[in-house]
């Protein structure tokens, strides 16, 4: 069974391709999105099937497919310094990758009903802090993550900006979630297999769009729904950030923009792009059938047979460029091996040992 877009060889060539069929259509979700591996969140063993458009479950992990999440993270709108909360947040993917879009002044809170899955992510995003590159091009807000049932949240929880809701949300519970969110707010979750964009415009008023026709496995009910008191959620606290902590985001923001300036005045892009690779074959997003992926109702584009023509006559044009430009990507990536500037200047700077290790992050690389 396929996804709604060609399988990948890597990350990029993934993003590429739901750029390609409009999934991804905003810069800075492009962004978050290559910045991010999606095989990094797959158990050792799996990770090819990372690049398919498809959902993953193994136990109590849980992915949903790529063309789900890119229609999630454009339709939540995410800006920097919004608070954000993930209610079923699994691995912590996609937390993730709001975090890199609210940057450091935002809130980025999970709540996962399994333990497991929760110290999972835990040591997914301690990996990506530790060893990812995109670590020092981005400024992240960390995800808080805690465990619990999301449908237990103390009702004098704080509000937040955005919400996501990663499993199917009943009818019933489409007030409690309502509720949580501030006004002028986004809550993004699947309603009666409807990925479903709900806006807050007023205390009392909310306007409801339905955005693409999906299935996801339900929200698991709370345990004792009849029981008068139950244990609830806390959610975690909102805390300002030390003076410390703070001076470490203002000088790698710093020192970043001068790397990138410099870079820029050398002619050099702050960050090598992307190798973006010529595909076989060039599909249009043109959805008029569905088909379940795991658990998940997934839109497939169906190709008409004008479309085949014109792809048989392309694709022998194509497949020579294709290959033209990757033994041009080869020699490229031969040459020039990756660099992290940001960790560079840091390394540079006379400032005592100690002091460079803190602000990079105590990373390992
Ligand atoms: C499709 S996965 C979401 C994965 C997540 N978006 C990610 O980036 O990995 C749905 C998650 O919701 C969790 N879940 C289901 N019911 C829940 C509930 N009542 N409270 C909290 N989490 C719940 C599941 O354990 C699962 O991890």
């Amino acid at each position: 069974m396929g996804g709604a877009v060609s399988a990948g060889e890597d990350n990029d060539d993934l993003i590429d391709n739901l750029k390609e069929a409009q999934y991804i259509r905003s810069e800075r979700v492009e962004q978050a999105f290559r910045a991010i591996d999606r095989g990094d969140y797959y158990l050792d063993g799996y990770r090819d099937t990372a690049y398919k458009d498809l959902a993953w479950k193994h136990g109590n992990i849980h992915l949903s497919a790529p063309c789900i999440y890119s229609e999630v993270m454009e339709a939540l709108m995410l800006q920097q310094g919004l608070s954000f909360l993930n209610l079923g947040s699994g691995t912590g993917y996609l937390s993730t990758m709001v975090g890199l879009i609210i940057g450091p002044f935002g809130v980025n809170h999970g709540v996962e009903l399994h333990k497991d899955v929760v110290e999972y992510a835990r040591e997914r995003l301690d990996d990506f802090v530790k060893t990812s590159d995109s670590f020092d091009r981005f400024e992240l807000c960390e995800p808080q993550f805690v465990v619990g049932n999301c449908l237990d949240i103390s009702s004098d929880s704080h509000q937040y900006d955005r919400i996501y809701c990663g499993a199917g949300v009943q009818k019933a519970h489409e007030n409690y979630m309502k509720i949580m969110l501030k006004v002028g707010g986004i809550l993004v979750m699947p309603v009666e297999d409807q990925l479903t964009q709900i806006t807050r415009t007023g205390q009392s008023s909310w306007e409801s769009k339905n955005i693409l026709p999906v299935s996801f496995t339900p929200l698991v009910q709370q345990s004792r729904p009849d029981a008068i008191k139950r244990d609830t959620v806390d959610l975690p606290p909102v805390s300002v950030r030390s003076l410390q902590d703070l001076s470490r985001i203002y000088v790698r923001r710093t020192l970043r923009f001068l790397t990138n300036e410099e870079s820029r005045c050398r002619g050099l892009p702050a960050h090598k792009p992307p190798q973006k690779r010529k595909r076989r074959r060039c599909r249009q997003r043109c959805i008029n059938t569905y088909v379940f992926v795991g658990n998940q109702l997934i839109p497939q584009p169906v190709e008409s047979e004008e479309d085949e023509c014109i792809e048989e006559e392309l694709k022998d044009k194509e497949e020579e460029k294709e290959k033209e430009e990757e033994d041009a990507t080869e020699t490229l990536k031969a040459e020039e091996p990756q660099v992290n500037l940001l960790r560079d200047r840091i390394l540079s700077l006379p400032l005592p040992e100690s002091l460079k290790t803190y602000l990079l992050y105590y990373r390992e690389k």
